[in-house]
């Protein structure tokens, strides 16, 4: 998704915003641009491709400057092309813009921008912002953009340069798309995203929906662009300066061939961060800054999980959680479907959106519509000062650490543990005869870290099976309970990371239609770890055997009536049955990468996706 970065100080600007657009790269792009200030002199060097080929163009005549703003762009409105790329500029070429998300009514501001002679060079929404700032513009830049942005409508996050100003750059946000600025010592930074300013400085002052900020290398001011609550109120940006205490380095490699596999690797010490001190001795649970009342918890006659890709799996891994223990009826909601639908729902309704990015458009947008209707919205998310974790109700942050690669892993066993976490904490204040079981699984979520441990120890079986299942050109997953919602996981991440086409079915589920598809020799991958349900799970292999498909199967380390049958088996550490999903997903994530590296792909940026998806 596209990337926003600026700099105004007294140092050259041009190596700060490229050193920012290379940190920004793990979100997916296709362009990306600079544009230097050097007096009043403004340069704008961009084209299609990747920054290294952005920083090729500027190998000959690099720009100098201490004021700048650059831009990784994600293709919405216009291929992706040297001309589409931002920054764009107005017809004379006094401003430049770069921005994130999308202008609804750019249709109707185009045609009127032509009739009013503006030269409009690219087919992007963005272009039309410089336009409007240069038509506004009578010498007060502030003004103009302000006017300009009254013009506007949608969802975006900008930062506008003046060859007129050129010691000032003006950010605005409105929506889901984030704009953080960093504040250092005579230099000011403004990027999307937080990550990508820890080299420079870890002061940030986060932007709120609706604001504007006036960036000059001494001071940033804040302001309100649109008229309601407050007008013209100027809050001085360090009375909301946050110190954020993540490495400088966090957004690059240590080492690792690429970022999925670090963030595989990283899992246990995310799931010991995101119990850490949150569950107690005595298996109570207590969850910092987590303001969910009892009485809400009591009054709660639904739980509704709301969500979209990876994300949506830790939803329905919920499911399997709450239903028995907590006895309330449970939904598990794709966000991009259930924005749209008209749902009932009330003030007894507790909604869980799960994000990592805590961006999702969908997801935000879905859970502003079941806060109009009276519902408690609880977010997971595992990013701080996220949209998300600003609009919902009360918020539980995964400690996963930022998550890089396109491709999520360790977000989702954070987010796993997380579900955990919130089941116990309702648990305590609802009526249940599952002490036990909650006693077994809290010892089972202390030893998690070391589980998985375990299974990053097999990554040498793991690989030798990938490198089988890399010729295949189709993949069937199945699983039941527990093991759907991982088979659903384990084929998400099959497809995105190796571009093998992949499926995943509840297993019972085959025989209605897609068994059709099964030929001699197709692959399947059956997750048989739920032991309530296995010998229905080895029914189901003995299906797909008797078509002659080539069957792997996922069992514990101790199960051995698979391989008695002939079936190849990728062994998983023993655990509790409600926690088998953690290993399960690890074992499938190590699966998908190797799978995608044995074919050659872009591991950390599968073609067409992107990181955080802030459109719709
Ligand atoms: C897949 C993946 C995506 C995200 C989805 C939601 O590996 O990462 O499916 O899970 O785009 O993103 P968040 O969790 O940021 O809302």
């Amino acid at each position: 998704m596209c990337g926003i970065v600026g700099y105004v100080g007294s140092e050259a600007a041009l190596p700060v915003l490229m050193a920012g657009l290379t940190s920004l790269t793990y979100r997916g792009y296709d362009s990306a641009g600079v544009a230097v200030l050097d007096g009043s002199t403004l340069q704008v060097v961009k084209c299609a491709g990747k920054v290294a080929d952005l920083a090729a163009r500027l190998a000959d005549s690099p720009l100098s400057g201490s004021t700048g703003i650059g831009h990784t762009r994600w293709a919405t409105h216009g291929e992706p092309s040297d001309v589409n790329a931002h920054p764009h500029i107005d017809t004379r070429g006094d401003f430049a813009v770069v921005h994130n998300g999308i202008f609804e009514n750019s249709s109707d501001l185009r045609e009127r921008l032509r009739a009013q002679g503006c030269l409009i060079r690219s087919q992007t929404d963005t272009e039309l912002f410089a336009h409007l700032v240069s038509l506004h513009y009578r010498g007060d830049f502030e003004a103009a953009v302000k006017a300009a942005l009254a013009e506007v409508k949608g969802s975006f996050a900008l930062v506008v340069a003046s060859r007129f100003h050129p010691s000032t750059l003006i950010a605005a946000k409105l929506d889901t798309p984030p704009l953080v600025i960093g504040i250092g010592a005579g230099e000011m930074f403004v990027s999307s995203d937080i990550s990508s300013l820890m080299r420079f400085t870890k002061r940030v002052v986060i932007l709120e929906d609706g604001e504007m900020a006036v960036l000059t290398p001494k001071n940033v001011l804040v302001d309100l662009f649109r008229a309601e609550p407050v007008v013209g109120r100027r809050r001085p940006a360090n009375e909301r300066v946050l110190s954020v205490d993540w490495p400088a380095d966090i957004a690059e490699r240590g080492g690792y061939p690429h970022f999925m596999l670090k963030e595989i690797e990283e899992q246990p010490r995310a799931i010991r961060d995101t119990l850490r001190d949150r569950l107690l001795e005595d298996g109570r649970v207590a969850i910092e800054d987590f303001t969910l009342a009892p009485a809400t918890v009591r009054r709660a006659r639904r739980v509704i999980f709301l969500s979209c890709g990876t994300a949506y799996h830790a939803g329905l891994v919920g499911q399997y959680l709450f239903e028995p223990i907590l006895n309330l009826p449970v939904q598990v909601e794709i966000a991009s479907e259930f924005r749209y639908r008209q749902p009932v729902i009330g003030l007894d309704d507790l909604v869980v959106a799960i994000s990592q990015s805590g961006e999702t458009a969908d997801t935000v947008s879905a859970v502003r519509r079941v806060q109009e209707r009276g519902a408690t919205v609880v977010a997971i998310t595992n990013v701080i000062g996220s949209t998300l974790s600003r609009v919902a109700d009360h918020v539980l942050f995964t400690r996963a650490g930022p998550e890089i690669a396109v491709a999520s892993t360790k977000a989702f066993t954070a987010q796993l543990v997380a579900v955990h976490l919130l089941l116990r904490y309702l648990a305590q204040y609802r009526p249940h005869q599952h002490e036990k079981l909650l006693y077994q699984l809290g010892l089972g979520l202390r030893q998690l870290d070391g589980v998985v441990e375990q299974v990053l120890q097999r990554t040498a079986t793991i690989q030798a099976f990938a490198a089988q299942l890399a010729s295949h050109e189709d993949v069937y997953f199945i699983g039941r309970n527990l093991d759907e919602p991982i088979a659903r996981e384990g084929s998400l991440k099959l497809k995105e990371i190796s571009y093998i086409h992949s499926e995943a079915y509840p297993a019972g589920e085959l025989k209605h239609g897609t068994l059709a598809l099964l030929s001699p020799g197709t692959a399947v991958i059956a997750l048989a770890t739920q032991s309530d349900i296995y010998e229905k799970m080895v029914s189901n292999i003995q299906e797909v055997l008797a078509r002659k498909a080539w069957v792997t199967a996922l069992v514990p380390e101790d199960e051995s009536e698979l391989e008695a049958m002939g079936v190849g088996t990728l062994r998983v550490p023993r655990v509790n049955d409600l926690l088998a999903p953690v290993p399960n997903v690890v074992t499938l994530q190590l699966l998908a990468y190797h799978c995608g590296v044995a074919r050659g792909c872009e591991i950390d940026q599968p073609r067409n996706l992107a990181k955080s998806v802030t459109v719709e």
